[in-house]
């Protein structure tokens, strides 16, 4: 028979997540610390970082890196294996909104959302977060992963990589859908060395991002009438799928895309 307790196993496990600070991040670094492992999270965001150590506890800790600071996230891989001697799995999850899409949640055109009127700088950062970050943090992943020939990476993409949701900005899409090509190369090519490369697909989840654009009622109730279940997700959801990709259980899996998002995606398309 099989034994949970072994499919699920990741106590002692040197975990990085990026982006781990707040919301979907945090909940992968709760999930993992919470089984055993050793979590190391890296966020800009260093008040976050402290809070969050202590909340969750166990052998948690955390560095700033921003991810798009290639020397800086760098050292930060190394003072990870400095102090735990491994690195045995990558959430690259840090990303950012890109603010409104060129409609509002009630169908209005939305004059800022219109690529005429779109900053640049709004673009170009969006992509260097959510895309170049990716590639960034799986460079520094497969590098350790490959000396130690194994290791795991997940990657939070989102369902916006392949809908077309117009009260989200364009770049955000754009990035996504980036990412998860770049996952199914990374797979294939990290196969041969033991390197298990997944990336996590989510619907609308209740955190901090877009400034927790959820918390206002209209865009919260816009996204629960997407869902097929009728509510947005919560932390908890996410932390089975984390500690599936992350353990034993998932190890035929890679080069997958699993979406989470209580159906959205059937309503939105
Ligand atoms: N919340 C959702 O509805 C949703 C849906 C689909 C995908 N996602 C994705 O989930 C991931 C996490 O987002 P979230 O919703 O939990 O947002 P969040 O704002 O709650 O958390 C994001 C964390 O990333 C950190 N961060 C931002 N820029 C960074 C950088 N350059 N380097 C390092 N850390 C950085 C922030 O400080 C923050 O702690 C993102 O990739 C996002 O695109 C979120």
């Amino acid at each position: 028979m099989a034994d949970l307790k072994k499919m699920f196993d990741v106590a002692g496990k040197s975990v990085i997540v990026t982006g781990g600070a707040s919301g979907i991040g945090r909940g992968y670094a709760e999930v993992l610390a919470e089984h055993g492992a050793r979590v190391c999270i890296l966020d800009v965001d260093s008040a976050g970082i402290d809070r969050t150590v202590k909340e969750i506890g166990g052998q948690t800790w955390g560095q700033v890196a921003d991810v798009t600071d290639r020397p800086g996230l760098a050292a930060a891989f190394d003072t990870v294996m400095e102090r735990h001697g491994a690195i045995d799995v990558v959430f690259a999850n840090a990303g950012i909104d890109a603010g409104p899409g060129f409609l509002d949640p009630e169908g209005h055109r939305n004059p800022d959302g219109q690529i005429e009127n779109f900053g640049d700088d709004r673009w170009d950062r969006v992509v260097e977060v959510n895309l170049t970050g990716v590639y960034n943090t799986l460079k520094l992943a497969a590098i350790h992963m490959k000396a130690a020939q194994g290791g795991r990476i997940v990657v939070t993409s989102s369902v916006a990589s392949q809908i077309n949701e117009a009260i989200v900005g364009v770049p955000y899409m754009a990035a996504k859908a980036g990412v998860d090509h770049f996952v199914r190369n990374m797979a294939m090519e990290l196969g041969a060395f033991g390197i298990l490369v997944n990336c996590i697909n989510p619907g609308p989840f209740m955190t901090n991002i877009a400034g927790g654009r959820l918390n206002n009622p209209e865009d919260r109730a816009a996204f629960e009438a997407q869902s097929l279940i009728g509510r947005i997700g919560t932390l908890e959801d996410i932390k089975g799928l984390a500690l599936y990709l992350a353990s034993p259980c998932s190890s035929y899996v890679t080069g997958a895309q699993i979406n989470i998002d209580g159906g959205s995606r059937l309503r939105i398309s």
